[in-house]
């Protein structure tokens, strides 16, 4: 069952997101969360170590698995999906480093753990973190943005709502929309993204929308039609699944 939550703004949108991820950390210190990237989840990032600070939480037992990361650059770059975690969340709280999970899609260490060359390596890296999660447990709660075009993780449109762990080319408009990560203007064209099965295998799923730029997708999940052109629709089939959007995305003037 899909709920929804319709905020003010993106500041509503955070302040709800990270209360919603304490809560449920308080709740089950050990629990395992998929996270996102992107700009959305920035601000629920900041709340999270705002209120870190404050002394009330630990995140010191939590694990985490990343959704997505591009392949082809290093770990280190600074548009990797690696280094976007230790800014915007790692680094800022007590998670430890060996309890947080992202795909790993630079060249040399791909190499270096698969020892086999870099096609193969990347479909090993695949199996292996689709295993990594299973050996977990599963996910507990997943958090997710949306992709203009209605993208969930990196599952483009017409990607099988039972795909696990794979290795994707990235749509032009995705990689024109994430151009802004890459100053350099080369943006890698290839990814590594759970699945939308290895998604909806999650516990519970909350969905972040904010800004006129996801009217479009948030408008295909409201009609509730099921359909592989449309990746997030894919949530329609779960059965605890809440999506916090503000009122720009929602389509809604804000009162
Ligand atoms: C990328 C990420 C997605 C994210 C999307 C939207 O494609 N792989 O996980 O949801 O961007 O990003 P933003 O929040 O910047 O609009």
């Amino acid at each position: 069952m899909t709920d929804w939550k319709i905020v003010d703004d993106d500041e509503s949108l955070s302040r709800l997101a990270a209360s919603l991820f304490l809560d449920a950390v308080d709740e089950n210190p050990s629990i395992r969360l998929g996270l996102p990237t992107g700009s959305t989840p920035i601000g629920m990032y900041d709340e999270i170590v705002r209120l870190f600070g404050s002394g009330n939480h630990s995140l010191g037992r939590v694990r985490t698995f990343n959704l997505d990361e591009y392949v082809g650059i290093r770990r280190d770059d600074p548009g990797s999906y690696f280094t976007y975690m230790r800014q915007h969340l790692f680094d800022r709280v007590d998670i430890s480093s060996a309890a947080a999970h992202v795909p790993c899609g630079d060249p040399k260490m791909l190499a270096e753990i698969h020892a086999a060359p870099f096609e193969e390596a990347l479909k090993l890296e695949c199996n292996r973190y689709e295993r990594l999660i299973e050996d977990h447990g599963g996910i507990d709660l997943i958090f997710l943005g949306l992709g203009s075009n209605s993208h969930i993780a990196f599952n483009e449109p017409g990607t099988p709502f039972d795909s696990r762990t794979h290795v994707v080319t990235l749509r032009a408009p995705t990689i024109a929309a994430n151009a802004r990560f890459f100053p350099t203007g080369v943006v890698p064209s290839r990814a590594i993204t759970m699945g939308i099965g290895t998604i909806l295998a999650a516990r519970r799923i909350v969905l972040l929308a904010s800004g006129t730029r996801k009217r479009k997708a948030i408008n295909a999940l409201r009609l509730r039609e099921i359909s592989e052109d449309v990746p997030a629709s894919a949530l329609h089939s779960h059965s605890d699944v809440l999506v916090i959007c503000d009122r720009n995305a929602a389509g809604q003037d804000p009162a």
